[in-house]
């Protein structure tokens, strides 16, 4: 990678500010469901630990919107990450001010602190050059591992690095090594899959992965523009009509380009969009009128599991149906399980197929699986992130 990274600097005795990712999924009573992201964070903070940094941790969670909500303190992350680091986590009351800062002074060498949520002022999503001061004089240095908010400009992703010199951690640095190798220099076939509901979603990606894929796999939602736009009728099926004219210029766009483009042609119906619905496998141009298309169907999976099977590299981002519904979770889990046994790189994008791959209990069996949703798309649009743009140069350019 050409940014320095935590391995590339001297970090014994020093104050280091590590932004992480701990926005994870919580219940109603706010037990965390899954601890994925603070895990993916352990190894650079062991790192700081056993080399004797004091190590002030930051992260946002949920989106409270500048101000104080009790429901989104850090206090079960804070729980969480001392179990999985088998030491005491205090959780600071703030982020900023004279508390924090008199907290910090009196911390020793391998101790470990979480500040509290940076969202709870809204200086953080301004990127505020004074807030990110205020952070910034917490610390000697700037560690970002926060990957998954690497997109966001915030005080503390971007703008603290204006005031203290920052590098990587290990987290970001494998998911930029691994996604990066990936669109720059795959092993071939090269092979995407895109699912998930919404076409709007998905067109940066679509851009950028059709100038460097050798197929490109369509499932999920945003599989029956495409379709309609191949003019079969779809149903009730989600459309977006506003995009009908663009998935028409992307198939011929590939069909140009030699990149193999592969839609659905079977598919899980529904009368209804609920879990014991009345449902049956149809052909893509048997879709009954006041149906819609909630997986696809059997057949559509065996052809794209095979394709996976003999791709060199995959990149998944979006499940293939309802995979929440068990009744609509096949095509989803048939497709993380050929990618679980495929000789080749695996690579889920995170959000919900990093959720689906974990639900099946394959997550461990994947080349990858990124802790960014919006992060790891944006990667994959091709866009540089403002969070990794900050950090200091090993060598000229971004990844
Ligand atoms: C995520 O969950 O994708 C990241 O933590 C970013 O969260 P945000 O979309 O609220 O900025």
């Amino acid at each position: 990678m050409r940014k320095l990274t935590v391995e590339d600097v001297e970090v014994a005795g020093k104050r280091v500010f590590v932004r992480v990712d701990f926005n994870v999924p919580m219940d109603a009573d706010r037990n965390i469901t899954d601890d994925r992201r603070i895990a993916a964070a352990v190894p650079t903070i062991e790192y700081l630990i056993q080399r004797g940094a004091r190590v002030i941790l930051a992260s946002h969670l949920g989106r409270p919107k500048g101000k104080f909500h009790p429901g989104s303190t850090m206090d079960p992350v804070a729980d969480r990450l001392s179990a999985l680091l088998g030491r005491p986590v205090r959780k600071l009351p703030d982020c900023v001010g004279p508390e924090v800062e008199a907290a910090v002074a009196a911390m020793s060498p391998g101790d470990v602190v979480l500040l509290e949520n940076v969202r709870f002022h809204k200086e953080e999503e301004a990127n505020d050059g004074e807030f990110a001061r205020s952070l910034a004089l917490l610390a000697d240095m700037f560690v970002n591992d926060a990957f998954g908010a690497a997109h966001r400009a915030h005080a503390s992703t971007e703008g603290i690095a204006h005031y203290i010199p920052g590098v990587a951690g290990f987290l970001m640095r494998k998911e930029i090594e691994t996604m990066g190798r990936a669109l720059a220099d795959p092993a071939r076939p090269f092979v995407a899959i895109l699912g998930g509901a919404k076409v709007s979603d998905k067109i940066g990606v679509i851009d950028n992965l059709l100038t460097r894929v050798d197929a490109l796999l369509i499932g999920g939602g945003m599989a029956f523009t495409f379709l309609k736009a191949q003019g079969h009728e779809v149903g009730k099926s989600l459309v977006d009509e506003e995009r009908l004219g663009y998935a028409g210029e992307a198939m011929s766009r590939a069909r140009e380009k030699g990149v193999r483009f592969e839609l659905p042609t079977d598919i899980v119906a529904a009368e209804r969009f609920e879990a014991d619905s009345p449902r049956r496998v149809v052909a893509v141009d048997a879709i009954p009128a006041d149906w819609m298309g909630l997986d696809i169907g059997p057949d559509t999976a065996r052809r794209f599991a095979e394709i996976v099977r003999g791709a060199g590299t995959v990149v998944w981002n979006g499940p293939m149906g309802v995979f929440e519904m068990e009744a609509f979770a096949a095509g989803t889990r048939g497709l993380a399980e050929a990618m679980a046994s495929s000789g080749g790189v695996t690579i889920v994008g995170g959000g919900d197929s990093a959720a689906a791959c974990e639900k099946f209990g394959l997550a461990d069996m994947m080349t990858h699986v990124s802790t960014g949703g919006g992060a790891s798309l944006e990667f994959l649009e091709g866009r540089i992130l403002p969070g990794v743009a900050a950090l200091g140069d090993k060598e000229p350019g971004v990844w």
